[in-house]
Formats: structure tokens, sequence, C-alpha cells
């Protein structure tokens, strides 16, 4: 069994695992602490989580019935996220691996989303294989990526964006229509609300670019110049349309880049994992896409598995603990901020893994 911790950004997480079995899962949300400053404020964050997270594992660890005499291993996340927090769950890890002598295991985050759908309940439930090769498109509030995963510890990011992360986006949006953090549901709630229209036909940014990367940022300066033009009065009236035509850029822009990696890469399976995967739109066109193509589309398979969570972590954790891939130096374990899962440099280098790994018919 496996102690995981995660403590990237707002949630301060813990869980046993086995395998790919969750024996428990414990996340205390910080959300409340931080919508009055309408958006994640690093100081609150690391008080928070120096607070919650010896309360948090004692009861991941009470829940699943296990004490530290069970434990094989600690999984924590040493990165992407936000250093002072990352920083809490390290600290603790490594207090209890050098106390209880377990091996420690360092997770990327992203990782940890990336196999968020196959992850399995305490009695082993779905019973999901990895049908690889699969493409996984990651849509969080600080990344959005598409991984090419080829085998079980084999993925590289083959397109990603270049500024906002959608979910940044999204909440972006959002606080420019006068509402609060996070953004992603309100601008869903009120998009469903007049049928997922596209009035304002804000511009895809990239498309003509061959890369399978992304650019979100010029489509709030849309949103924000559209908001301008207009007086307080004919805003709050079009409210709904407004949102409802950014979520469409966003999401139209993410499927057809998609669509084109999907194309070339010739990939069957089609998985999604982050907070933004939790959207009934973007699910809608995602299932609609791969229906239409006969693609298979893997979610996660219950829904604390989009948001950050420490379930997942301990899932990869595993993995990692039969590679034996331990930290060697537990004492000298650093969070890495700014910790990306492995890309490539160049478009040609990208194109030969391509035709190496994925039976490319050119
Ligand atoms: O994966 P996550 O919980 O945390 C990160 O690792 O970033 O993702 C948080 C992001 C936020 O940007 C939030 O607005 C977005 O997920 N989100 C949504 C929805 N619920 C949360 N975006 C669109 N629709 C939603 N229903
Ligand atoms: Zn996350």
């Amino acid at each position: 069994m496996i102690l995981a911790i995660d403590t990237s950004c707002d949630e301060t997480a813990a869980a046993i695992v086995q395998g790919r079995r969750v024996l428990s899962s414990v996340v205390f949300s910080q959300i409340h602490e931080h919508q009055q400053w309408g958006g994640v404020v690093p100081s609150v964050a690391k008080r928070a989580h120096t607070q919650r997270i010896e309360p948090v594992i004692e009861q991941a660890l009470r829940k699943a019935h296990v004490s530290y005499r069970d434990l094989k291993a600690v999984a924590v996340t040493i990165g992407p996220g936000l250093a002072i927090a990352l920083e809490v769950g390290i600290k603790t890890a490594q207090r209890i691996c050098m106390e209880q002598r377990l091996p420690l295991i360092a997770v990327n985050h992203m990782e940890g989303h990336l196999f968020s759908p196959f992850v399995q309940n305490s009695r082993g439930n779905p019973v999901r294989e990895f049908p690889f090769p699969m493409i996984a498109v990651l849509v969080s509030g600080g990344h959005s990526e598409f991984v090419l995963w080829t085998d079980t510890m084999k993925y590289e990011v083959i397109g990603r964006t270049v500024d906002d992360a959608a979910g940044e986006a999204l909440d972006k949006a959002a606080k420019i229509l006068g509402f609060g953090y996070p953004g992603g549901p309100i601008i869903e709630r009120l998009a469903a609300e007049v049928g997922n229209r596209d009035l304002y036909q804000f511009p895809r940014p990239m498309l003509r670019s061959p890369s399978f990367d992304m650019s979100f940022s010029g489509l709030k300066t849309s949103l924000l110049y559209q908001v301008r033009s207009m007086t307080e009065d004919q805003k709050n009236t079009k409210l709904h349309d407004l949102a409802s035509s950014f979520q469409e850029a966003v999401f139209d822009t993410i499927l057809r880049k998609l669509t084109r990696a999907i194309r070339k890469t010739k990939v069957q399976t089609l998985t999604l994992g982050g907070g933004v995967g939790v959207n009934a739109r973007l699910r809608a066109l995602l299932r609609r896409y791969a229906r239409a193509n006969d693609i298979n589309l893997y979610t996660p398979p219950f829904k604390y598995l989009n948001f950050d969570n420490a379930a997942m972590i301990g899932i990869v954790g595993s993995y990692k603990l039969d590679a034996h891939q331990y930290v060697a130096d537990i004492a000298s374990l650093d969070r890495i901020p700014r910790l990306s899962l492995p890309a490539f440099q160049t478009i040609a280098e990208q194109s030969r893994f391509m035709k190496k790994r994925v039976l490319m018919k050119s």
C-alpha cells in the first residue's frame, strides 16, 4: 500500500492506494478561502496546507483501516504547482519516510491527471486495460495539452497551449463578465442556458499553424474588446451569449487541434483528464467526435478524479514503485514548480517519434 500526498494548488489531498485501487481518498478544498481574492493566493494556500496536511493524512489512513506499518512507500507531487504549496506536501512526505524508513516516490501532478481514467475503486472497478497507443487530452486550470501515450510509463506531449490554459481562459472570461472564481462552472451554466450557441464567433487562434499547439490568450482579448464596446445594459442582456460564444471558441479550438493530432497518429483511443474535463459541453463534443470516427473515449470513472486529488498520484506511484523509481536521496528532494511532462523540442523530432511508435500511413 502507498500513501500519496498532493498539495500542488488549492486542495490538500492524501490517499491510500494498492496497485490501481483506491482504498481511501481525502481532499480538503480551500476554495472558500481563495474566493474572496478572486483566485488562488499562494500564501493563503501554504497556511491552509500546513494546518490541514496532518489531519488529512490521518483521515486517509483511518478510512482505509491502515497504519504506517502497512505502507510500502510514500508518493508525493513535486510539481507543477505553487512552490510554497508543493513544499508542504514534500516536507511532510520526507518526514514520514525518514521516521518510518519508507522509500519516497516523486510524481508529476500531470502524470496523475494522465492516469486518472484508469484509477479503480477499492473493489477494483472499473476494469480497464490500457489500450495503447492513446492520446490524452489534459485540460485544467494550469495546463492544456495533448499527450501521446504509448506505454505505461512512456508519454510525450505533442501539443500544448502556448499561453493560457483552457481552465485559466474560462476563469478569466468569467472575471471579465463580472463573475467570481472558479469561472469554468459559471461559464458552463450560462452557455447551457442558451443551448451553447455561438453568436459572437470569436476567432479560433493558431488553426493555420501545422502544430498541435493552442493559444487562448488572444481569445480573452477578443472578449474584452467585445464587452468594452457594449454598454453595461447591453452586456448584461448578452451575458449568456458572451459566455457561450467564448466557451465554444475554446472547445472548438481544442477539438480541431485534437482532430488533426488523431488523424496524424491514427490512434483509436482518446482519454480526458483535468478539471475542465467535467464540463458537459466539452464531453458532449468529444463523445460526438469519437462516435463519428470510431474512437474509444475514456474519462475518469468517478467525478472526484477530474479534480485535484491524491488518489491519481498514488496510482502513478504504484507503477513507479514496480519500476523501482525511488528518490535516491530523500532529504534533498525539492519541488519543481514548472515541471512538465516530457516533450519534443522540434516538430521533426516529434514526427520521427510518432512514425516509430504509432503506425502512421504517411
Ligand atoms: O484540474 P483542476 O482541478 O486544477 C488544476 O490542476 O488546475 O482544474 C481547475 C480548473 C479551473 O480553471 C476551473 O475553472 C475548471 O477547472 N473547471 C471547469 C469546470 N469545473 C472546473 N471548467 C469548465 N467547466 C466546468 N464545469
Ligand atoms: Zn490538477
